[in-house]
């Protein structure tokens, strides 16, 4: 039996075995953005669980950009160096492929922590000041952002590149840049949080520049070889935000700067939005953005099941499904997809007594 879901794909010059994909996902555990043991077991396991592509949290291009004291960063040596043992270490342990998700975090950074409430930080727990397209804060109760001068975007600019740079040298097989979930690039898209009355607001074309500035100018540093993505929003789910269509559009100048797939997200662009959680959420904006701009789509939000991943790209919906919160749930997901779906999936010499051809089944008996 041919299963879709785990069908090959090539991204660039990158080949992965399936198009299961583990999601970016904070650890909120850095250390002033150097990664530890914490991220070496979560990535590891991670990496043996039959996805063919594990994606690195969210990873602030500069300090600042964090959207939390504990937030991954890859601004300084330090950084780089424990990025490079975290992706030696998955290469050794490991069967994926790894990416980074580079971000900026915007008016939504200088956070507390999930754990610690989610809030912006209080005075005594070292709070920073935040950069906006505009002077407007996330939501009630959040600081006022400073609007950004050109040197700031410059900056951005720059830290994204450099970023990149420090990514690859650390032998990252893939990049993807932020542009969802209310964070800076996200923030100068959308007309909700960006009302610059300079060629960076106002028109789409306008909004949508710095973004696919630092897109073209992290696209010049990565070798065509290596995929370069956006994770970008499908909709923000607020009167007068972005739409599935501002995505396409969005999606189609990615690809005219060279970006190689996007993923499709939605939401947090105001700390009010409610979307309403349903499966496979974000998937009908993901198969728009795949018919109309032409670009390998991934989906995400609210995949959980194999049958519900398998049939996304089977119907050809979406190129590659991101699964986030069931991979924690069950950090070997692809190997139990694989067994629902008919499929092979490689294991680790240590755990290949556990393929299902070798127990035949004999511990499900009753
Ligand atoms: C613990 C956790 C951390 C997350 N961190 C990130 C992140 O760093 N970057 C990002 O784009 N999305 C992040 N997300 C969102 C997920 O990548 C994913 O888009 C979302 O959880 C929906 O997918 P799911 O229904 O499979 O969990 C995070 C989600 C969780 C649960």
């Amino acid at each position: 039996m041919t299963s879709a879901l785990f069908s090959p794909i090539r991204l660039a010059e990158l080949d992965l075995v399936n198009r299961i994909v583990v999601s970016p996902m904070c650890q909120y555990s850095a250390d002033d953005g150097v990664g530890n043991d914490w991220h070496l077991n979560h990535l590891g396991t991670l990496s043996n669980s039959g996805a063919a592509l594990v994606v690195i949290e969210a990873t602030g291009i500069e300090r600042r950009g964090r959207i939390t004291h504990g937030c991954l960063g890859l601004y300084s040596d330090d950084c780089q160096a424990a990025l490079a043992h975290m992706i030696a270490h998955c290469r050794r342990y490991g069967t994926a492929k790894l990416g980074i998700q580079l971000a900026h975090a915007g008016r939504k950074a200088s956070a507390q922590r999930p754990w610690e409430g989610a809030q912006p930080l209080k005075s005594g727990d070292d709070p920073w000041e935040t950069i906006a397209p505009s002077a407007i804060p996330f939501g009630p109760g959040w600081p006022t952002p400073r609007e950004m001068s050109s040197a700031d975007m410059e900056r951005a600019r720059d830290g994204f590149v450099a970023a990149a740079r420090r990514a690859i040298r650390a032998g990252i097989d893939a990049i993807e840049l932020h542009g969802a979930h209310g964070y800076l690039l996200h923030s100068f898209l959308s007309p909700i949080s960006n009302k610059r009355s300079d060629e960076y607001g106002g028109s789409p074309d306008g909004r949508m520049r710095f973004p696919l500035e630092v897109a073209e100018a992290v696209r010049a540093v990565v070798p065509k070889s290596m995929p370069l993505g956006a994770r970008i929003t499908g909709n923000d789910w607020v009167e007068g935000g972005l739409t599935p269509a501002d995505a396409v559009s969005f999606a189609s100048a990615l690809k005219n700067v060279g970006i190689d797939f996007v993923c499709i997200s939605s939401g947090g662009i105001i700390a009010e939005a409610r979307p309403n959680m349903v499966a496979n959420i974000n998937v009908g904006f993901a198969e728009e953005v795949k018919r109309k701009a032409g670009i390998p789509t991934r989906a995400v939000g609210l995949i959980a099941t194999p049958k519900r991943a398998q049939a996304i790209v089977a119907e050809g919906r979406a190129d590659m499904v991101a699964l986030a919160r069931a991979m924690l749930d069950n950090p070997h997901w692809g190997w139990h997809a694989a067994k629902v779906l008919g499929a092979e999936v490689a294991r680790p010499k240590q755990y290949q007594r556990a393929a299902p051809n070798l127990w035949a089944g004999a511990m499900f008996q009753d």
